[in-house]
């Protein structure tokens, strides 16, 4: 008989969810489903839509689309480039967080840094600010931050160089966080090179030794985010950045369990505990998540995601999701989502 694990209902803060605008690579119904089928049942959503959620009327949009739609519960972070500071008070009501992207990638919101400070006073501090940076932005990021007492959390942290910075700034007392997705924990730069197109994410993959380092510092990285970034094939063949990972995430993480590389403490930990904290979301002991831990191999038909393809098809994971109770009700069974959209709550 296979054994069945029980965890708390997971959390992601950090997924793309497309709608509005984009509703080709995924939407909120299919995006909320797929979280089900990984075990996410709260995910935050990005401000980077075709129309980008930087004015308030765009989160009530999308708030009421994922009222109608969504099958977990969800969040949202808002964005900024500098020049919409005067909505901050509003929008942080219905706001998780507040995304800044310091380097180019999907949508092209680059912020220019020179109105990092500004941001930082008009943000209210008990929202978290997400920060896009990279190797070349790290320093000027970490350097924005000194003296401030700013809550900062450093998204996908790709590689040692950038970890060490944030080990530094930790080390100094800046109230700095960070999270990995699982293609920068399971894939390096020769798997992009194998993958092509499909390899190709922000911040890009990089070597073994970044891989292993990251492995080596895992009580250094607050939470695990997958970065759920679909784009449709067609998409990826014309350079587009970013993978699939809701419904990938989980059974890898499983994977590494397995080999030694993580415990289910630490899953529970950077999936559930430290985000809820970090991110002031909610939790509830109602909600809950069953895994049954038989082999199986990922199939890109076999997922929720509208995107149709993973990096990681083909792998063998150790472990599934096979029941998913979210507010006391199943809403995932046997491989199958069983809630009716607008069952998700609406959080923050
Ligand atoms: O690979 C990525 N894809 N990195 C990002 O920062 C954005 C994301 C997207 O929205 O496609
Ligand atoms: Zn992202």
């Amino acid at each position: 008989m296979s054994s069945v694990i029980r965890l708390p209902g997971l959390i992601d803060v950090h997924v793309h969810l497309r709608d509005p605008g984009q509703t080709d690579k995924e939407d909120l119904l299919t995006g909320t489903q797929a979280a089900l089928a990984g075990g996410f049942t709260t995910v935050c959503d990005m401000p980077n839509n075709l129309n980008p959620i930087m004015q308030v009327d765009r989160l009530i949009e999308k708030r009421a689309i994922a009222e109608a739609k969504t099958v977990a519960d969800i969040g949202f972070h808002y964005g900024s480039l500098g020049d919409n500071i005067d909505t901050f008070t509003e929008a942080a009501k219905y706001s998780v967080g507040l995304k800044l992207y310091l380097n180019h990638t999907t949508g092209g919101y680059t912020l220019d840094v020179a109105h990092l400070k500004r941001i930082y006073e008009a943000w209210p501090r008990e929202k978290v600010v997400l920060l896009h940076t990279e190797e070349d932005t790290i320093d000027l990021a970490i350097a924005s931050l000194e003296g401030l007492n700013r809550p900062v959390h450093v998204c996908h942290m790709p590689s040692r160089y950038v970890l060490e910075k944030i080990i530094e700034a930790k080390a100094k007392g800046i109230p700095v966080t960070c999270g990995v997705t699982p293609h920068h924990l399971f894939l390096t730069a020769v798997d992009a090179k194998k993958l092509g197109v499909y390899g190709q994410m922000k911040p890009p993959l990089k070597s073994q030794e970044d891989v292993d380092f990251l492995w080596s510092h895992l009580d250094d990285i607050d939470i695990i985010e997958s970065d759920h970034a679909p784009h449709t094939k067609q998409q990826k063949e014309e350079g587009a950045f970013g993978v699939p990972n809701l419904e990938t995430t989980l059974p890898l993480l499983l994977k590494a369990r397995a080999e030694g590389k993580i415990s289910l403490e630490q899953i529970i930990d950077k999936c559930h505990t430290k985000p809820a904290q970090l991110f002031n979301l909610p939790t509830d002991d109602s909600t809950h998540v069953e895994v049954t831990m038989k082999p199986y191999v990922i199939n890109s038909n076999d997922l929720y995601t509208k995107c149709g393809w993973s990096p990681f098809d083909g792998w063998e994971v150790p472990g599934q999701v096979t029941k998913v109770v979210l507010h006391g009700k199943i809403v995932y069974k046997d491989g199958q989502v069983v809630a009716q959209p607008g069952t998700g709550d609406v959080v923050a």
